[in-house]
């Protein structure tokens, strides 16, 4: 593998046009990405890069993969679009399909991560109203302290990061934050206008944290005995990332609601769900939610063919296989005064760096020089999540350049 050299010309040209004429709402790698494929990206001079971030999960299955690229052609050619006003032929497929893979029954199909979230803080709501009795405008959904859920307007009003929230309001009333892991905390925090708790079983932009052991089933517990629903966010946890279909069984957990988006589409197409029973979902009428493109054919054709392919258990086990080799060499990586903490499960890591051996951003910024790309958070935390399909020779370079970088 050759080491790659600082951006030329090109790759400038195509950043400072992107600036120029696009909200600067991100800080992007300086890399202009023209093709990948599997978990490789090549950019627009021809360089090549190991893909360890995998689009945020959103990409488990690899770029152009190619059962998920041969299901999305057939159906272009098909029918890609007909609104909710009308049925059509890979819809019921999809439902049925996707609420049997999540133990459930009922599925509520949108488009992106946070208009999911929307529809389980919208469902919660309902239900509470319509099925718990609480009193008209006083329901309650308890979150985590540091969560992620998106970044629409309801979602930044119960985050706490100041960031994402500064300047967007006047926020949503109607949620309570506690710390997360801390079930004394979400015990006091639960009362009778509760109707959900939502959180992600292992905090992901947070820095890939993983809650104490015992905390979700706890968190189970509490929600049954007090008739509150717990919203498992399993958008970037879930479809196999941690080594499990979703990362609430490595607890033996089944929440009332899964909310799932990212590696559901594939990487091709933004497919995102709320999946729970029929009372729950069964609370809505024609007319009180819905989305021109939720559940459209193009979507479910996709989104099918991914649940076929997690159906198999193939990409949960090689997730947990490799995780474990992930995790051990991370691990040594501990020892070694440079990283202060590993966490994660499957192929899913959040790596601490000492401070005084860069931030994260410089770390990210090293290792793209040396073809290796992933995203830093929270200053001084990198995330490594590559996408499940990766092979071990090509981690196993990953995390050579990793160890170069850190030179250790
Ligand atoms: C746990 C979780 N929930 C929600 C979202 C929002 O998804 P989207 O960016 O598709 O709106 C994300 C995105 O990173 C996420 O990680």
């Amino acid at each position: 593998m050759t080491a790659v050299t600082p951006p030329n010309a090109a790759t400038e040209a195509f950043i400072t046009a992107s600036e120029a004429h696009s909200a600067h709402n991100y800080h992007p790698l300086p890399v202009v990405v023209a093709t990948a494929e599997g978990a490789w990206m090549t950019d627009v001079e021809g360089r090549r890069y190991l893909d360890m971030l995998a689009g945020y999960s959103a990409l488990n299955f690899g770029h152009g993969n190619q059962r998920l690229i041969e299901a999305a052609k057939a159906q272009l050619e098909r029918v890609t679009l007909t609104s909710r006003a009308f049925y059509h032929d890979r819809f019921s497929a999809f439902c049925t399909q996707l609420a049997e893979l999540c133990g459930m029954d009922m599925v509520l199909p949108m488009n992106t991560g946070a208009e999911a979230v929307e529809t389980a803080v919208k469902t919660a709501r309902k239900w509470g109203y319509q099925v718990k009795g609480v009193l008209d405008g006083r329901a309650k959904i308890v979150v985590a302290g540091n969560n992620f859920h998106g970044r629409t307007t309801t979602i930044v009003s119960f985050s706490t990061d100041q960031e994402a929230r500064a300047d967007f309001g006047p926020y949503t009333p109607g949620f309570e934050i506690v710390p997360y892991g801390d079930l004394t905390a979400l015990r006091g925090a639960v009362t009778e206008n509760t109707v959900a708790v939502l959180l992600e079983p292992i905090q992901g932009e947070a820095g890939v944290l993983v809650p104490p052991a015992g905390y979700l089933p706890a968190v189970r517990e509490l929600t049954r005995e007090r008739n509150v629903l717990f919203i498992a966010d399993e958008i970037q946890s879930g479809l196999g990332r941690t080594g499990r279909t979703f990362a609430c069984e490595h607890e033996g957990v089944v929440p009332d609601m899964y909310v799932l988006g990212k590696a559901l589409g594939g990487g091709v197409v933004p497919v995102s769900a709320v999946v729970s029973s029929s009372e729950v979902l069964g609370v809505f009428k024609p007319g009180e939610h819905g989305s021109t493109f939720g559940g459209n054919p193009l979507a479910c054709a996709v989104a099918l063919e991914v649940i076929a392919m997690l159906r198999t258990g193939e990409f949960q086990q090689r997730a947990a296989e490799l995780g474990e080799h992930l995790h051990a060499e991370l691990g040594l990586l501990t020892g070694t005064g440079k990283v202060t903490q590993v966490r994660g499960r499957g192929l899913w890591a959040g790596v601490d760096i000492d401070p005084s051996h860069g931030t994260g951003r410089e770390i990210s910024e090293k290792l793209m020089a040396k073809g290796v790309l992933v995203k830093d958070t929270h200053g001084s935390t990198i995330r490594i999540a590559p996408p499940l399909m990766i092979s071990k020779e090509d981690l196993d370079w990953g995390l050579d350049q990793l160890r170069a970088v850190l030179a250790v």
